[in-house]
Formats: C-alpha cells, sequence, structure tokens
C-alpha cells in the first residue's frame, strides 16, 4: 500500500476519527481546526468526546509521528514530508435556513486553502453535504489542477471507530476516474466493497442511507403502537420480519423517536433537495412526522402510567428519568428525543430528576436547566412517582430494582426502549410499562 500524505479539516467526531483510523492504515496525516484549545489537547493526547478506541489510536498515532494536529488548514497542507496530496473536509453542515443544509463553513475553507492546494491534490468532500457541492467546491477552488471527490462518511456515534475500520462499504463518486481510484486506494487495506461513482450519486448516497434508516425506526416505531392496538408483541413482530435477509435484524428496534445531530437534520435536508426539484417525498414527510409525534406519544404514555388516564394531570408529579443522551455510548445530547420528551413533561408541570453516565450537571446548558441532574441511578429514584428509561443504556438492565422499589414513591416504570427485563422488574414488585406490547 502507498503511503499518501493526507490533511484532514475539521477534528470532530468524523474528522478526529478519519484522521486516527487514516493514520493507522499507514498513512501520514495532519489534522486542523480552529478550536486552539482543542488542537493544543490533542497534541497532548487528550480526546474530549467519548468515543471507544479512539484516544487509543490517537496517542498510537501521535507516538509513531504519522499523525499531527495544526490550528489551521493552511499549515495542515503544508504538513511534515511536504504538500498534501489528499485534503479531507471534515466540517459541520448544520442545518441552516429552511432544514437545508448550512455549507458556510465548507465554502470558507474552500476559499483558505484554494491557493496554497499542491498541483494534482485532490480534495475530499467528506462532510454531508447537499448534492452539487462537489461541483461548488471546484468552482470555490477554481483550480483546473486539482480534483474534487466526494467521499461520504458512514460512521455512527459510539462505534466511530469500528465503523471506519469495518466499514459495509465505500462510496467514492468524481468526475475523473483517477482521482477517485486514488481516493479508494486509500483504504484498500480495509478488504471493503467500494461503489466508485458520479459526484452527485455519491452525495446522494449519504442522505439515502440515513433517510432510509430514519424511515425503518418510523415504521418501527408505528408497528409497535399498532401492537398496542391489536395485543400483540412487537419484539416477535421484529424478530420474525428481521429473519427475513431482505429486511434484517438491525435497526428494529422500536424507542422514544430518532433523533442525533445526523438523521434529523438529513431528513430533513433531503425534504428541502426534493422540494428543490418540485418533487413531494411523501414517505418521507410522513417518517418525520410519525418521529415528532412519537414523542409526545411516550408523554401520553407515562401520563398513563402515572395516572391511569390519558387526561390525567402530571401537575408536581416527580418523575426520575434514566438517560439524557440520544443513544447509548455516546455524551451527546444533540437533537436527543430524551430531552424532547422532558421538555415536553416540563410543559405539563412535572418535576424532572435525571440520571445519565454521560451527561453532567452544567449550568450553562439551557437544554438541561429545568432538569436536576443526580450523578447517580438510586438518587433519581427518591421520592418519584415513575421512572422513565429514554436510553438504553445497559447498566440500567442490571440496577438493584428490588432497592429501587424501596426508593421510589410507587414502583412504576415506563420503559421507552424495551430495555429492562419484565419478569426480572415484575418480581421486584415494579409495574413495567414498555412499547408495542400486549395490555
Ligand atoms: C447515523 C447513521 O446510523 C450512520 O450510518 C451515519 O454515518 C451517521 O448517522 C451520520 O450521518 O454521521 P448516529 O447518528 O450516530 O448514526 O446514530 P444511530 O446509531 O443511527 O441512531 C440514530 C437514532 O436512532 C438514535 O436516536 C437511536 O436511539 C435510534 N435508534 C437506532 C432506534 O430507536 N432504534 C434502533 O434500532 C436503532
Amino acid at each position: 500500500m502507498f503511503e499518501r500524505r493526507i490533511a484532514v479539516i475539521g477534528a470532530g467526531y468524523v474528522g478526529l476519527t478519519t484522521a486516527a483510523c487514516l493514520a493507522s492504515l499507514g498513512h501520514r496525516v495532519t489534522c486542523a481546526d480552529i478550536d486552539r484549545g482543542k488542537v493544543q489537547r490533542l497534541q497532548d493526547g487528550e480526546v474530549d468526546i467519548v468515543e471507544p478506541d479512539l484516544p487509543a489510536l490517537v496517542a498510537e498515532g501521535l507516538a509513531a509521528g504519522r499523525l499531527s494536529f495544526v490550528a489551521s488548514a493552511t499549515a495542515a497542507l503544508a504538513g511534515p514530508g511536504g504538500g498534501a496530496e489528499v485534503v479531507f473536509l471534515c466540517l459541520p453542515t448544520p442545518m441552516g435556513v429552511g432544514g437545508l443544509a448550512d455549507l458556510g463553513a465548507v465554502e470558507a475553507v474552500a476559499e483558505e486553502i484554494a491557493a496554497d492546494l499542491k498541483a494534482g491534490c485532490i480534495v475530499v468532500d467528506k462532510s454531508t453535504v447537499p448534492v452539487g457541492t462537489a461541483a461548488r467546491t471546484r468552482v470555490l477552488l477554481g483550480r483546473d489542477d486539482v480534483s474534487v471527490v466526494s467521499n461520504p462518511e458512514f460512521l455512527r456515534e459510539g462505534t466511530a471507530v469500528q465503523d471506519f475500520l469495518h466499514p459495509d462499504r465505500i462510496v467514492v463518486g468524481s468526475d475523473s476516474q483517477d482521482a477517485a481510484e486514488r481516493v479508494a486506494a486509500l483504504y484498500s487495506r480495509l478488504g471493503a466493497p467500494t461503489v466508485l461513482t458520479d459526484p452527485a450519486s455519491a452525495e446522494l448516497v449519504k442522505y439515502a442511507a440515513n433517510c432510509f434508516l430514519a424511515m425503518k425506526l418510523s415504521y418501527v416505531n408505528s408497528l409497535a403502537e399498532l401492537c398496542e392496538r391489536l395485543n400483540a408483541d412487537i419484539g416477535a413482530v421484529t424478530a420474525g420480519i428481521g429473519y427475513d435477509r431482505r429486511v434484517g435484524h438491525s435497526f428494529l428496534s422500536p424507542g422514544p423517536g430518532w433523533g442525533g445531530s445526523c438523521l434529523p437534520k438529513d431528513t430533513r435536508a433531503m425534504l428541502q433537495i426534493a422540494d428543490s426539484t418540485d418533487f413531494e417525498f411523501r414517505l418521507l414527510r410522513a417518517a418525520i412526522e410519525t418521529n415528532d409525534r412519537q414523542r409526545q406519544r411516550m408523554v401520553d404514555k407515562i401520563r398513563i402510567a402515572v395516572t391511569g388516564s390519558r387526561a390525567g394531570s402530571l401537575s408536581r408529579t416527580r418523575l426520575g428519568l434514566l438517560g439524557l443522551t440520544f443513544k447509548a455510548g455516546t455524551d451527546d445530547t444533540r437533537d436527543s428525543p430524551s430531552l424532547a420528551i422532558a421538555a415536553l413533561l416540563r410543559q405539563a408541570g412535572a418535576v424532572l430528576i435525571a440520571y445519565d453516565p454521560a451527561v453532567a450537571a452544567d449550568p450553562v446548558r439551557p437544554e438541561l436547566a429545568d432538569i436536576m441532574i443526580v450523578d447517580e441511578p438510586y438518587l433519581a429514584a427518591k421520592d418519584v412517582d415513575a421512572l422513565v428509561i429514554l436510553t438504553e443504556w445497559p447498566d440500567f438492565r442490571v440496577l438493584d430494582w428490588a432497592r429501587m422499589a424501596k426508593l421510589v414513591r410507587r414502583p412504576v416504570v415506563v420503559d421507552t426502549r424495551n430495555l429492562l427485563d419484565p419478569d426480572v422488574l415484575s418480581r421486584a414488585g415494579w409495574a413495567w410499562y414498555g412499547i408495542g406490547h400486549r395490555k
């Protein structure tokens, strides 16, 4: 395998994982971020996001001299050993006006680096960007001697390193066959199937994948609701359809709704992309609406569990929430269904006490302002009228539920992830309310 000199611009989830993993594959990587404090910490081997295996990989890259961190994009291009041959743009593309991705950061960096790019090098868009961004990047760079490639990333928070090093596929899109093949070759050691295509198709793959996953989850959450009405069991239904290899078992767990920094943003961006071509993407719109409704549905479930009626009042009810992150294995609370549900519960007048192994009380975070955050799960159970499982942290399964039962006012638990074992809970004296189960 050829060792390439690579610059990675942006040291967020995607950028840092890309940089550390490419270094571990034997390339020489310089990673830039505008946050000087973060760069300093990374130079010292400190990784400030919760991501398994990433700190070890960063330390390994630093020690081997294959990975370094700098505070400017142009410094990353210069890198040790000469000019970068491949430049990855791993920049934030937050939701902009109307739901379309905001490309401000990508455009600013493209303009900043244009003059300093080495002749013959390749600029790779790895951020999730609207269709047409590779073409736009080419215009912004204004360099005929530089190729632009779209190479979307499919990593999940919490398993980012594993996903990068064991990908289901590599997707590379470019108008230049040679540039596409050179980018694909960076990953050759991974032995993954590779889709070489045009830039627009590669850009669309990323949205198409995330939107498909979102639709799959909204479908499962709808099935769970139907199960409740029909006295059927969602676990049996998803097992039954999951064995069909065309459906598969993964991404079939019902929950409080899908969240995080990607699925909500990308589904809305895809709607905008469709709208811009006058295509009404009804299926996707319905998946988003189903997801918005799911949060209210969880609140109704809590209301029924606590008051016995859909019209009952939650005013001054004390609720213990277990889990605030958008899923287990991460400290990320961006667009977390847990926080959306917490906000609805607060609006209904409930008093909230919460525990999450990855979230500490923080007075400067407005989204946590009305929640009393405690640092152990038993404190979240103290004198509450019900407990609500919102994130599927495995630790919650093995709590001492008999001890928890003695702490609460009433042993009622609403399990929006179907995480707990109902038999264990029942033996410990709890009334357990899952989702998609017989009454
Ligand atoms: C998602 C995609 O899974 C990645 O492939 C993609 O690369 C990434 O977005 C991205 O665009 O960067 P991520 O946001 O880390 O990854 O989270 P997921 O693991 O996909 O979970 C999304 C949401 O679905 C979470 O709220 C999770 O709790 C929920 N979920 C997931 C369920 O409710 N049930 C399931 O069975 C699976």
